[in-house]
């Protein structure tokens, strides 16, 4: 049974509003909304206004307003039930699972709703009576002040089978609801039914709306597990909520505070302590990417705060995982990482508050953890090991749907590989007098001076000179490229120099260039010869040739000619 009577609420959460108008009206950022050209009426100067967090546009010309819903009933002139079926398909969800509509299940999930309100009431009234005293004593123990446990409405569920069922039973709620509420089981063997939460200390569960949807209950006397919590139901679904989200989020609409993403109630909690009202957990799970969406919702740029331990960074990295597909313009993540053993919790309760908010201020970037976790502990000491590495995170990029977020990771993998590994490889290879091919400086010199033209040093370097985007596939190889003619290899290392500095070449780079004056006139004398080029036979790869493919092998056969060549001839020579 599909709980159809969601789809509305699904669609409500599903779609982040600026993304969907964003695909048919132009908008653009303005503070935390968007702005743009009103479609219902006609306009030059914008005031139809986008608010993500809200979950609604309004026109302030023409008094339009409303949610995804209406926006698509307007637009495309549909009643409701068509505007849910167009929504349903955006949001990738099939429709006719959802149409047997049945208003019966809507009662039952009304009498689960009170089942669950009571309960909480009846936690928190066991907690404030004496029967809590323990439970009490645990929360000063654990530096969770009145104020808190007030905030967070926490409870005490007894250490009894039958507390909470016999309080319940006043109310003639259905067997059936009290057990699909989560807090009542049912023993088959015997035909009884039992409080499944007993001993605990109660965490009550929203979803962003707040509505009361579950509880999470911890333990205080070290029994195992640790955490339970309610199991997943027509009401509650773990995957799709945060601890905390529907207080965060007026912090982060009004206050313009960060949503912090820790990993348990008690972080959360302890966070609240210390003026951090953003922070939300998943609940015991890595973050999925429901609840990313849902984080999005209200914040662009959520940051990322695991315990500073192995499972902390492994549970960074899933998050990343989960979110470089689904990145859209403006939506990101930021990481920050903890010493190592720590977490927020105890950071506070040790006084460490000062340190806790340097961390949450200066979190890095998702493009630099990402890089970070790409290249920890890989060696990239050889071309074969650089080319998997390549392979393995340009497809790792090329998962981002976003089109414009996907170009923008490609240029800055580009720009870092230019930077932190070519360069570095360049320098290496360069600065070390051709280490990697076992010559020494005198036979460099030497060669240096050799102003003998060789045929194919000029091809090699003209090829990349006429078709310059190859150098993307090529870079490695050129860098090292031993090349005898000294103005020629001048040319070569101009030309890789500009690569690493500022990433993929264009061919107004190379008209740039060539005008340069350090190069011009080697250029010219090598390059802008017509008598030379009439004279001679000119190999496809070299001229600017449409087929990259066929390019990039023959400039490969050439350059693994031309190292043979040299091995043959100067390493070994002197
Ligand atoms: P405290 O030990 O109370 O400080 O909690 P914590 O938040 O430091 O716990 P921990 O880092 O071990 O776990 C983080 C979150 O994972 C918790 O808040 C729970 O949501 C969840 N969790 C931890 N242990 C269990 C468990 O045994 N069962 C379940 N279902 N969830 C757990
Ligand atoms: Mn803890």
């Amino acid at each position: 049974m599909k709980s159809s009577s969601n789809l509305v609420d699904l669609i409500r959460d599903k779609i982040v509003l600026s993304d969907y108008i964003g695909k048919k009206v132009k908008l653009n950022k303005k503070g935390t909304d968007y702005l743009g050209l009103c479609p219902f009426h006609n306009e030059k100067t914008p005031s139809f206004t986008v608010s993500d967090s809200k979950g609604f546009y309004h026109c302030f010309g023409c008094s339009a307003h409303g949610d995804a819903i209406s926006f698509a009933m307007h637009i495309h002139s549909v009643d409701f039930k068509e505007a849910i079926e167009i929504l349903a398909k955006e949001i990738g969800v099939n429709y006719s699972d959802f149409k047997n509509y049945n208003p019966k299940i809507t009662k039952d999930l009304d009498e689960i709703k009170d089942i669950l309100k009571y309960s909480k009431d009846h936690f928190i009234s066991k907690l404030n009576d004496q029967e809590g005293a323990d439970a009490i004593k645990y929360l000063q123990k654990r530096n969770i002040s009145d104020k808190a446990y007030a905030y967070f409405e926490i409870g005490y569920a007894k250490k009894s089978y039958n507390n909470l069922l016999n309080f319940l039973k006043q109310n003639k709620y259905k067997e059936k609801n009290l057990i699909n509420s989560s807090l009542i089981r049912m023993n088959e063997r015997k035909n009884t039914t039992y409080d499944f939460f007993r001993g605990r200390l109660m965490f009550p569960i929203h979803d962003h709306n707040g509505n009361l949807i579950a509880f999470g209950g911890r333990s205080m006397n070290g029994e195992n597990p640790k955490y339970i919590n309610s199991s997943d139901s027509l009401l509650f679904k773990k995957r799709k909520t945060l601890y905390n989200m529907h207080r965060a989020k007026k912090f982060v609409r009004k206050h313009k505070l960060p949503i912090i993403l820790v990993e348990g109630y008690i972080d959360v909690i302890s966070m609240y302590h210390v003026g951090m009202y953003g922070a939300v957990a998943p609940l015991g799970t890595s973050l999925s990417e429901d609840q990313l969406l849902i984080m999005w919702k209200y914040c662009d740029e959520p940051i990322v705060c695991m315990d500073g331990d192995n499972a902390g960074y492994k549970s960074a990295v899933r998050t990343l995982n989960i979110a470089i597909p689904i990145l859209k313009p403006g939506k990101s993540l930021k990481f920050t990482f903890l010493p190592e053993g720590k977490d927020p919790d105890n950071l506070i309760s040790d006084g460490k508050k000062d340190l806790l908010e340097q961390k949450i201020k200066n979190p890095i970037s998702m493009f630099d953890f990402f890089w970070q976790s790409e290249t920890k502990n890989i060696l990239l000491d050889t071309p074969e090991r650089r080319a998997g590495f390549k392979r393995d995170i340009e497809k790792k990029i090329s998962s981002i749907i976003d089109k414009t977020v996907k170009q923008e990771y490609k240029n800055s993998y580009y720009d870092y590989f230019n930077k932190f590994i070519l360069k570095r490889n360049f320098v290496k290879n360069n600065k070390n007098n051709y280490n990697s091919y076992n010559i020494d400086r005198i036979i460099v010199d030497r060669a240096k001076k050799n102003l003998n033209t060789n045929k194919r040093e000029i091809n090699l370097i003209e090829s990349i000179l006429n078709n310059p985007h190859i150098l993307n596939e090529l870079d490695e190889d050129f860098s090292v490229l031993p090349i005898v003619n000294k103005e020629l290899d001048y040319i070569r290392l101009g030309i890789v120099n500009i690569y690493a500095k500022n990433g993929p070449l264009s061919e107004e780079d190379i008209e740039k260039f060539k005008k340069n004056v350090k190069y011009s006139d080697i250029y010219d004398k090598y390059f802008n010869n017509i008598n030379w080029i009439n004279k001679n036979f000119i190999p496809p790869y070299v001229k600017k040739n449409n087929d990259d493919v066929l390019v990039i092998k023959n400039w490969r056969e050439a350059a693994a000619i031309q190292l043979k060549w040299y091995k043959k001839n100067y390493s070994k020579a002197l």
